[in-house]
């Protein structure tokens, strides 16, 4: 579609992109505003403003809800290493496997499932998943503090 009725043809695929998506918690792009409103342009070809600007909201407050999400449970794992209930090395822990899929796996489906209008990788492989995850980290992170507080004297 990039060359639709006259557009400029691009092979630079991430001209009309917004979001740092990959990244476990996203910022925006430095190009945001312009990016943003070359690909509306390309969607206004066949779409009315007000569905285009619609689209974009509803995905943004995905990105937003699941930065928030994300960012709560890393932050549990950094807690927990500080506490010195974690070793300092990396995946030699479940809890640290279970992080890295939160973000890595889950929360990128949910944004991407977003932007591509994906409600079921939203929902279904995003957020159900975000959840999950999450509880599972609370859990462990529940019984290493009471391990813990036994184990000291
Ligand atoms: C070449 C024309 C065209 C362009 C450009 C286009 N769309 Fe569409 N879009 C369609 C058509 C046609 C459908 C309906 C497909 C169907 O129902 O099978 C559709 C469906 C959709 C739907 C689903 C609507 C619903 O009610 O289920 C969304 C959301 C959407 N487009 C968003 C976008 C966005 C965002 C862009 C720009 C990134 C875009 N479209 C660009 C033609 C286009």
């Amino acid at each position: 579609m990039s060359g639709l009725e006259g557009m400029n043809v691009t092979h630079d695929v991430t001209e009309r992109l917004s979001w740092w998506l990959f990244a476990p918690v996203s910022k925006k792009r430095p190009n945001y505003l312009l990016g943003q409103e070359a690909m509306k342009s390309l969607c206004l070809k066949c779409h009315a403003r007000s569905q285009v600007d619609r689209f974009y909201q509803e995905a943004e407050v995905v990105v937003q809800s699941t930065n928030e999400k994300v960012q709560a449970s890393l932050d549990l794992v950094a807690k927990l290493r500080a506490e010195g209930l974690l070793t300092p090395e990396p995946f030699d822990e479940p809890i640290e496997f279970i992080a890295f899929d939160l973000w890595h796996y889950y929360g990128r489906t949910a944004k991407h499932g977003a932007f591509m209008g994906g409600a079921d990788f939203v929902q279904w492989h995003g957020n159900y998943e975000l959840l999950l995850k999450r509880i599972e980290i609370q859990e462990i992170a529940a019984s290493l503090r009471q391990k813990a507080a036994t184990e000291r004297p």
